[in-house]
């Protein structure tokens, strides 16, 4: 039997589901969890593994270790393991394998017949085919890629809402923060604007916050030592900082069910103490920020929080309860949100690929620029103001080389759109408003230039 799986490759998590059209999707359970560590690692026999064996023998080499490796994507070709240099996409590509691996030994060792993958909705070219390429390298078939935020509202909305609701997706991972305003269609979700988010903000920066303050208390007690932990000098402190590390980050996980809670320091033999009210002034700003970066995005859509059907909270620290407070306070909406905040992006994502009814098979795959398409609910982005006719005007009236470039800019908007670069087709919209301006400020000077000389001496005009 033919069946699809998807992979939200997450910074600190990967998560899968599969599913056989018999059903709902189910999430994929790798080494007894719903969720993967995104680590990878390089073996000193040269082997790349990833997930839980990876964390297995990180203790041993910990200078072997990437925890997130989806930091690289598109930033670098290469990352440093133990001292070699690894191509990135062959650190994703041992993510997903290992995916595939525990998938494929579910179906009689077939491959899936469609594949899903998600990333941060404001991913560019480069990225987005580094993710692609990796997949390849897994032996998994060409992607269909879905928006992080997007594939988290095909999960939520499935039922509730009617044609035209408007809703909004605020998506705090590990280690990227998104937000998306999408509009419900007959057979899908239009973004309604450009998606928002802060690429730096996540658990990752959470845990650090943490980090942080009880690095405080622990140098007061011995400075020596915490400068050791601290930063390694060898493979011993190496081991115990990853140590405390996965200890801060249990008790901030920890933190969203209780009032306090308690983390062992093995390098000191000692237990701390934090507090949820601790940790909630730690990263106040931070989680006021994000949902300030939610009401911009919005506002963007033309649209203001009453007008949204609901707000969908995803992302494992979208479970920080300060976090849908301060949604709700600013909102002045109750947020929804699963048990599991972080699965619903696979299984949202797997719902792309999904035909609505068991005997409606999907469309065959095509590409378009690049992109993947497949399935029955198309998300679409409306096309993005260009600034042409404005360009256009300028040059006429106004500056004709400053008008020139505005209107390559402008013309570059939407190519850039459809490739799916946002990043790129914003920066050519303020390109072309900027040089639109200029034309529009030199050729009024030139004609006050003209006025005055006009003025001064009529005759000579
Ligand atoms: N109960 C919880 N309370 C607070 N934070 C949590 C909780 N559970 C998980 N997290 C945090 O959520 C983060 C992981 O979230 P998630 O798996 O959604 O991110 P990711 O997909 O790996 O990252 P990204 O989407 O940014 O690429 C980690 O920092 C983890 O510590
Ligand atoms: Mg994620």
């Amino acid at each position: 039997m033919s069946w699809q799986l998807s992979v939200d490759f997450g910074t600190t998590y990967t998560v899968a589901a599969v599913s056989t059209g018999d059903g709902p999707p189910e999430v994929l359970e790798i080494d007894g969890y719903n969720r993967m560590p995104s680590l990878v690692m390089l073996h000193p026999e040269g082997r790349l593994l990833a997930g839980r064996a990876a964390v297995n023998e990180a203790g041993r080499y910990p200078e072997r270790v990437e925890r997130t490796p989806k930091r690289y994507v598109g930033v670098t070709e290469h990352l440093p393991l133990g001292g070699e240099m690894v191509p990135v996409t062959d650190a994703v590509a041992a993510v997903l394998e290992r995916v595939v691996v525990e998938a494929r030994r579910r179906h009689n060792g077939t491959f899936p017949e469609r594949l899903a993958l998600t990333h941060p909705a404001r991913w560019t070219e480069g990225p987005l085919e580094c993710l692609k390429a990796a997949a390849v390298a897994a032996g998994l078939p060409a992607a269909y890629m879905v928006p992080e935020p997007v594939a988290a509202a095909l999960a939520y909305t499935e039922v509730h809402l009617s044609h035209g609701d408007h809703v909004a997706v605020y998506d705090l991972g590990g280690g990227t923060f998104d937000t998306a305003v999408l509009r419900r269609e007959r057979q899908g979700f239009v973004v309604a604007a450009a998606p928002g988010g802060n690429p730096h903000l996540g658990g990752e920066v959470f845990d650090e916050r943490l980090l942080n303050l009880l690095g405080r208390q622990l140098a007061e007690v011995d400075g020596a030592r915490w400068e050791a932990l601290s930063a390694p000098p060898d493979r011993r402190w190496a081991r115990a900082h990853a140590d405390f590390l996965t200890q801060v980050r249990t008790a901030k996980e920890q933190l969203s069910d209780r009032v306090d809670a308690t983390l062992y320091v093995s390098a000191y033999d000692r237990d701390l103490l934090v507090t949820r009210e601790e940790f909630e002034s730690l990263i106040r700003v931070d989680l006021a920020g994000s949902v300030a970066e939610l009401l911009r995005t919005v506002r963007s859509a033309g649209r203001a929080p009453e007008d949204l059907a609901a707000v969908y909270l995803t992302g494992g620290s979208s479970r920080i309860p300060l976090a849908a407070g301060l949604v709700h306070e600013h909102l002045r909406q109750m947020p929804a949100t699963r048990g599991d905040p972080k699965s619903v992006v696979a299984l949202g994502a797997i719902r792309a690929l999904t035909p609505a009814r068991a005997d409606t098979p999907p469309p065959p795959a095509s590409s378009v620029n690049g992109t993947v398409h497949s399935g029955p609910r198309p998300v679409v982005l409306p096309p993005m103001p260009n600034f042409l006719v404005p360009a256009i005007i300028s040059t006429i009236l106004c500056c004709v080389p400053t008008g020139v470039v505005a209107i390559v800019h402008a013309a570059q908007v939407r190519g850039k759109q459809s490739a799916g670069d946002i990043a790129g087709a914003q920066d050519s919209l303020k390109k072309a408003k900027a040089w639109t301006w200029a034309s529009v400020g030199l050729g009024v000077l030139v004609a006050l230039f003209y006025l005055v000389a006009m003025l001064s001496d009529p005759y000579q005009y």
